[in-house]
């Protein structure tokens, strides 16, 4: 088992007596991993991230980095950094100075802050800047030398609340790549927010999912997005088909729903332990899409439709189909078939959705917290 850098134990933070911006959080992050806390705004993500980094005390609960309780130490007795969203570069100072600064404070020699400050330039790619002032860089060089700077001091552990928040869509998707492989070549423990799903995809080893001052589910990116265990999770991350259904048997290792329009589906036994009433979902690419009455192998799962709209998207197609005058679903196909004439599949015409029993996932209800701390 790798080291355990950073842990929360129960951890609560209410702001006054009617907020609670952390509701008891248990949290373990491995030493050396990108860690994500991801969810909408409000949720307690950088409340969450101000307690580690020590900027705001716990209302109740313990935190602990590299196996001290930090609970109680401030910021800079926490070997610990932090790069914000405004970079907050000091802008009198070259680049130089800015990423030498916590070295200055520490009273390290001359000579051994300009061998450090150009291999941190080197690592985030930005030799020959030295004598620039910040007003001189563009958004995501200044957030660069932000990374920079925070890394010289070689914390345990680094946080960043929304670093790329403020750069153009092309941009951040570019620092992303960026980002792990700096992470990785420095191997400090990264805890990231973010509240941009693909973003945390594309970069953590591992992502807790927040919603209203705790986590939903916690687990790498596939496991997260390819079995999602609530409702909130399901939707927050990527696109989910939702079907409400009652268990009706077993067959071999997996369990029968019925869902919508009395159809029956299969789910891998184990994902519905034994309860009766059930939500099950599937991704809209794993869907595909046959003309109606058209043969399927017998073991795919499988729902009868209409299309009530049919939308090119660039790398895919989107279909909306209609199941049983009860529910919507979304299909993505890839355009690798599409035709000159247009999309395969017309709005009006009468469809089948086949899709492996093993896509199928189901939502546990009333779990969330620390449940999913396994991961
Ligand atoms: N100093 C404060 N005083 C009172 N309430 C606060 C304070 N700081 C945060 N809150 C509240 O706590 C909750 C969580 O806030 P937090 O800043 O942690 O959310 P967040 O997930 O970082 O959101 P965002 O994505 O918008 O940055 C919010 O309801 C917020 O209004
Ligand atoms: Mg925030």
């Amino acid at each position: 088992m790798p080291e355990i850098d950073v842990r929360l134990v129960d951890v609560t933070k209410r702001f006054g007596p009617d907020v609670v911006a952390v509701d008891h959080i248990n949290l373990e992050v491995r030493d050396g991993e990108f860690f994500s806390l991801l969810g909408p705004s409000g949720c307690g993500k950088t409340t969450t991230l101000r307690m580690i980094g020590g900027f705001e005390e716990p209302t109740s609960g313990l935190i602990e980095l590299q196996g001290q309780d930090v609970t109680w130490l401030p910021p800079y007795r926490r070997n610990v950094n932090t790069v914000f969203q405004n970079y907050a570069l000091f802008p009198h100072l070259s680049i130089y100075e800015n990423v030498a600064f916590g070295l200055r404070r520490r009273k390290v020699p001359d000579q051994e802050v300009r061998r450090r400050v150009s291999e941190m330039l080197e690592l985030v790619e930005l030799p020959g800047y030295e004598k620039r002032r910040p007003s001189q860089l563009s958004g995501g060089q200044a957030q660069r030398v932000a990374l920079a700077r925070a890394l010289i001091n070689r914390p345990a552990v680094l946080l960043l609340d929304e670093p790329l928040g403020a750069l153009d869509l092309k941009l951040r998707k570019q620092m992303q790549i960026e980002l792990k492989r700096i992470q990785q070549e420095v191997g400090i423990t990264f805890i990231y927010v973010t509240h941009d799903q693909e973003e945390a995809m594309t970069m953590s080893d591992r992502i807790a999912v927040m919603n209203r001052g705790h986590y939903e589910q916690l687990g790498t990116p596939e496991e997260l997005y390819e079995r999602p265990t609530t409702r909130f999770v399901a939707g927050f991350l990527g696109v989910s088909n939702m079907l409400r259904g009652e268990r009706l048997g077993e067959d071999g290792g997996y369990a029968v729903v019925q869902v919508v329009g009395g159809a029956r589906v299969r789910v891998p036994r184990e994902r519905l332990n034994g309860r009766a009433a059930v939500e099950v979902g599937v991704r809209p690419e794993k869907i595909r899409l046959l003309s109606a009455g058209a043969p399927a192998a017998e073991q795919l799962n499988r729902l009868d439709g209409r299309i009530l709209d049919a939308s090119y998207m660039g790398v895919s197609t989107q279909y909306i189909v209609r199941v049983a005058d009860e529910a919507n679903l979304t299909v993505y196909e890839q355009n690798v078939e599409r035709t000159e004439e247009g999309s395969l599949h017309r709005p009006g015409e009468m469809v089948s959705l086949a899709w492996t029993p093993e896509h199928t996932f189901v939502i546990h209800e009333g779990t969330g917290g620390d449940a999913g701390n396994a991961g």
